[in-house]
């Protein structure tokens, strides 16, 4: 069979399937039947409704008309304060369905009670909780929360706060549990998810380009060179790499400059030709060009290169980026009577200091 035959057999295989959501499909003496699931009641071909609070119903079998009473047990962490008995045979269906009660302050019951009780069908205590006496004739067991972000999946026998010896979700371990003490547990960063709660450890960022999270680091940002912002959910790529001879700004790519090539770490861009005469390249502008009183094409040079910015003439200035020989020329007078008058009040100055003295 081919993909195209396999598709249309499923679409038919699911028409003639009259189950819904809640139902599973059972052949009961040849026939085909829709009974309802676990947890759910209803007659035979209609919908299944949900067993009321805290009672279910057995997986689907051979009886197809499940009255309410078919909720006759509870749920796991419920006790049973009234049964509702189906008499032998099943055929006689009970109108009720059991009443089951949740198991009071953190105390549970693992398999789901399935006879009438009461409270100490609560022999357990539920997860994140640890045990400070076991149930007795009266009472249920005694659970407290577990403190500092701490937990565990469940506990059956009295102890003390290091029952609590995991940490709970999106939690990480500090401190490991000791007698009398639970472990210690600090929230994950933002973007990031507890990826080992049983041992001492950090939590791991969704970004699989971020830096580790560590004792010294507790954000997740993209590694160096990476641009873009950290995944948000896991399985989401958030951080990426430039395309080539790209640094990263901020957390975007920008091309390296004419004639300067990207830095190894993928944070700025180098000239090719560093030699004098050109200014250093910096992020802040992004360009080979030539230092004032110099001349020259530095954003064309190849990479090694040297003397791309030439001297200007002796006595003849430039503007930082001059790229001819022409735009070397004689300082304005302005400039040199501005010197002159520095030159002649410093004069004046030592003359009254020299009187002074
Ligand atoms: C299945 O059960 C849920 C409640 O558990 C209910 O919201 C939903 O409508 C039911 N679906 C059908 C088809 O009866
Ligand atoms: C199905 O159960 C209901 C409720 O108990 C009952 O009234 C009805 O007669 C039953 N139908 C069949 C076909 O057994
Ligand atoms: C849960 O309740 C039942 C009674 O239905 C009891 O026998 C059982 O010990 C209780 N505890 C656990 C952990 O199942
Ligand atoms: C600068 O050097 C890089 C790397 O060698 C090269 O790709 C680029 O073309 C050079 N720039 C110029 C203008 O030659």
């Amino acid at each position: 069979m081919n993909k195209k035959s396999l598709f249309f057999a499923a679409i038919f295989l699911g028409l003639i399937s009259c189950c819904n959501d809640n139902q599973t499909q059972i052949t009961i003496k040849g026939k085909i039947n829709c009974v309802c699931n676990q947890g759910y009641y209803g007659p035979v071909g209609q919908q299944c409704q949900q067993c009321p609070q805290g009672s279910t119903s057995g997986s689907p079998d051979q009886h197809s008309n499940q009255s309410i009473g078919f909720c006759s047990t509870c749920q796991k962490n419920y006790f049973m304060s009234k049964a509702n008995y189906i008499p032998v045979g099943r055929f006689l269906q009970s109108e009720s369905p059991a009443i089951c009660n949740p198991c009071p302050s953190g105390s549970g019951n693992s398999s789901g009670s399935d006879s009438l009780g009461d409270q100490t069908q609560c022999n357990t205590c539920q997860p994140n909780y640890f045990m400070t006496a076991v149930v007795s004739q009266t009472q249920a067991a005694q659970c407290s929360p577990c403190p500092h972000n701490s937990g565990n999946q469940g506990i059956n026998n009295a102890g003390d706060q290091s029952q609590c010896n995991q940490c709970q979700d999106n939690t990480y371990m500090t401190a490991l549990a000791q007698q009398g003490q639970s472990a210690q547990c600090s929230p994950c960063p933002p973007n990031s998810y507890s990826s080992a709660p049983n041992s001492l450890g950090f939590c791991t960022c969704f970004d699989p380009f971020a830096i580790p999270l560590s004792s010294t680091q507790n954000s997740c940002i993209c590694q160096s060179g990476y641009a873009g912002n950290v995944a948000t959910t896991k399985g989401q790529n958030g951080c990426y790499q430039c395309a080539n001879n790209q640094f990263v700004s901020g957390n975007k790519c920008v091309s390296c400059a004419d004639g300067s090539t990207v830095n190894k770490d993928l944070t700025g861009c180098t000239c090719n030709d560093t030699s004098d005469g050109t200014i250093a390249w910096n992020s802040n502008t992004n360009i080979c060009q030539c230092k004032p009183n110099y001349y020259g094409s530095p954003d064309k040079a190849s990479q090694g290169s040297s003397g791309s910015c030439k001297l200007c003439p002796q006595g003849l200035i430039s503007k930082a980026g001059s790229k001819t020989a022409d735009q070397c020329q004689k300082p304005p007078p302005d400039s040199q009577y501005q010197f002159s008058l520095i030159i002649s009040n410093s004069i004046l100055i030592s003359f009254i200091f020299i009187i002074f003295y």
